[in-house]
């Protein structure tokens, strides 16, 4: 594919769909909506109301990381705060895909709805990839950035149409369209994130503790493996227990697994081959975090596991 070609086109498309109205998308700091808003901001310039929703399930400082790292590059991002109701639609939620509705429902139907009114948008842009769409139609894992697919109509339950720009693009496409538009290569080279961001990360109820225990053990999973130069990596809480023993007496811990892949397009994923002094360093950081006694390294393949746990 011409990616220089394609930035011309869909900047092009956007312009003549959009029209004299104004677009509004969802901004998480991952490479796929980083790049759906530089090319919307060119293409739309003041028509594009970027927001960044913190809806508390963030990587720790992110919010505030993204809308500045934004801002450097002459985009307006508005930070708004949704944590509340995101939790509060968490609570009790144990299956993985009723997490995962949740999530969307609140995202689209109340924070995005409201913006959508309060800005007077017409259009919502997406970072849906190729590999999101064959995903949720091959019925393996609902997308929360998947609608149509979904049999949601937008206009007529939200109000929006929804644009998706990068539609025809997988990760390594998008990552090349990003260098093109001019994002910095920290931006460019960020791992996946997923969309329901640390609640995919938990494999049970997401309540704040569980939250600050695998935020910390994603920071820690984060740093130790930045320099691998790998995939995609991350931290998992179990909700699994497991028997331990600290200062000498026994503990019924927590289990945090950690993984990390190598992979072109996440549809198929090895596990990443990493030293074993890195593991054990990693371990004795993890099994430091408050109750957390057992510390896992995860060698499944894509397929049969997926890369996320839930
Ligand atoms: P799976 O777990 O399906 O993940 O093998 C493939 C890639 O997609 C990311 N992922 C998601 N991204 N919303 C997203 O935006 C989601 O619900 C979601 N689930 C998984 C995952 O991190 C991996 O890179």
């Amino acid at each position: 594919m011409n990616y220089r070609k394609f930035i011309e086109q869909q900047t092009a498309e956007l312009r003549a769909t959009v029209g004299d109205d104004i677009a509004i998308n969802a901004l998480s700091g991952g490479v796929d909506s980083s790049v759906v808003t530089a090319l919307a901001h060119r293409a739309l310039g003041r028509r594009l109301k970027t927001f960044f929703i913190d809806n508390g399930l963030m990587r720790e400082g992110e919010p505030r990381r993204v809308v500045s790292a934004f801002r450097q590059l002459g985009i307006p991002v508005k930070l708004v705060d949704a944590r509340a109701e995101f939790l509060g639609a968490l609570k009790g939620v144990l299956d993985p895909e009723e997490k995962r509705e949740a999530i969307t429902r609140t995202f689209y139907r109340d924070v995005f709805a409201r913006l959508v009114r309060e800005t007077g948008a017409r259009f919502l842009l997406h970072g849906t990839i190729l590999t999101d769409i064959e995903e949720t139609v091959a019925g393996i894992k609902r997308q929360h950035n998947i609608l149509a697919q979904l049999g949601i109509d937008p206009q007529k339950e939200f109000g929006y149409q929804v644009l998706e720009p990068l539609k025809t693009l997988r990760k390594d496409g998008v990552r090349k369209v990003a260098v093109l538009l001019g994002l910095p290569k920290d931006m460019v080279r960020r791992i996946p994130f997923p969309g329901p961001a640390l609640a995919a990360r938990i494999a049970g109820e997401v309540t704040e503790s569980e939250l600050v225990l695998v935020r910390a053990a994603t920071a820690i999973v984060e740093e130790e493996l930045a320099s691998t130069k790998a995939f995609q990596y991350f931290a998992m809480l179990l909700t699994d227990r497991a028997t331990g023993i600290r200062d000498n007496r026994r503990e019924f811990g927590r289990i945090i697994v950690v993984r990390c892949i190598q992979s072109v397009d996440a549809r198929r994923a090895t596990a990443t081959r990493l030293p074993w002094p890195k593991l054990e360093r990693i371990c004795r950081r993890i099994v430091a975090l408050p109750g957390v006694n057992r510390c896992l390294y995860d060698l499944t393949p894509k397929p049969p596991a997926t890369v996320e746990y839930i």
